[in-house]
C-alpha cells in the first residue's frame, strides 16, 4: 500500500449516511463506538464527530465534547490564581474533551493520529475559544497509546491525582499556555 498524502486527506462532520462496516482499528471499544454509539450521541448533542477519509476511505476519527476539570486536578502552575491572592479564583474549569480518536489499523504510523490531534486542536483553539470560554483540553489516553499524546510536543499534562498513590489517568492541555508562550 503506498503512502498516504496527508494533504489529501477530507475532513467531514459525521452524518447518517456514513458506514463503518470495514473500518478497524485495534481498540474493540473505539470499533464499537464509531458503529453503534457515534451518530446516537451526536444526535443528544452529547458529542460531535468528525472523519477523516484517503481515497473515498475512512481513516480514521475523532469526537469532541464539552466539559469541565476540577481545579484541585491541574498542576498548581496550571490553576487561575484570584488577583489578590495565591488561592485558585475558579474550582471548576472549562475544557474540551477528546472523548475518542483512532486511525484505521492498516493506516497506523503514517502520520494520521497526528493530523487528527493538530486539527482538533486547530478547530478547538479557532473555533470554540474564540466563541465560548475554554482554558484546557483534557484527554483519557488507552495505556497503549499514552506515547502518542505525550510525544506529541503540545504539552499534555497528567492530572493531579486525588488520592495519593492512585495516580490520574487523565492528560490535559492548557491552551492559555500553548497560545501565550
Ligand atoms: C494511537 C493512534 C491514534 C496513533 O495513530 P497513528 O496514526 O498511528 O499515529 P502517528 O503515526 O500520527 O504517530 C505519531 C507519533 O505518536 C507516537 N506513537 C503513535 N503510535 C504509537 C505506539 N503504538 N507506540 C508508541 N508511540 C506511538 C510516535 O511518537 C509517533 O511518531 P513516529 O511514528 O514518528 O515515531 C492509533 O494507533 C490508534 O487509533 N490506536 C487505537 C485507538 C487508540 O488507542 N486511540 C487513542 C485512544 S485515546
Amino acid at each position: 500500500m503506498a503512502a498516504v498524502k496527508l494533504d489529501d486527506i477530507r475532513v467531514e462532520p459525521l452524518n447518517t449516511n456514513h458506514n463503518f462496516s470495514e473500518f478497524y482499528c485495534t481498540s474493540d471499544d473505539l470499533n464499537d463506538f464509531i458503529r453503534n454509539d457515534a451518530l446516537r450521541e451526536q444526535e443528544c448533542m452529547l458529542s460531535r464527530t468528525y472523519l477523516f477519509s484517503y481515497e473515498e476511505e475512512v481513516v480514521g476519527f475523532v469526537s469532541l465534547s464539552a466539559d469541565s476539570v476540577g481545579a484541585p486536578k491541574l498542576r498548581r502552575e496550571d490553576v487561575v490564581r484570584k488577583k489578590s491572592s495565591d488561592r485558585p479564583a475558579y474550582s471548576v474549569l472549562p475544557c474540551v474533551l477528546i472523548g475518542r480518536l483512532a486511525v484505521a489499523k492498516k493506516y497506523e504510523r503514517q502520520g494520521i493520529g497526528k493530523y487528527i490531534l493538530n486539527w482538533a486542536i486547530g478547530l478547538i483553539t479557532n473555533v470554540v475559544c474564540k466563541s465560548v470560554g475554554c482554558r484546557y483540553i483534557t484527554v483519557d489516553p488507552k495505556t497503549e497509546s499514552l506515547q502518542f499524546y505525550t510525544e506529541s510536543g503540545l504539552g499534555f499534562t497528567q492530572m493531579e491525582a486525588f488520592k495519593p498513590g492512585r495516580p490520574e489517568t487523565r492528560y490535559y492541555i492548557n491552551l492559555y499556555k500553548l497560545l501565550n508562550d
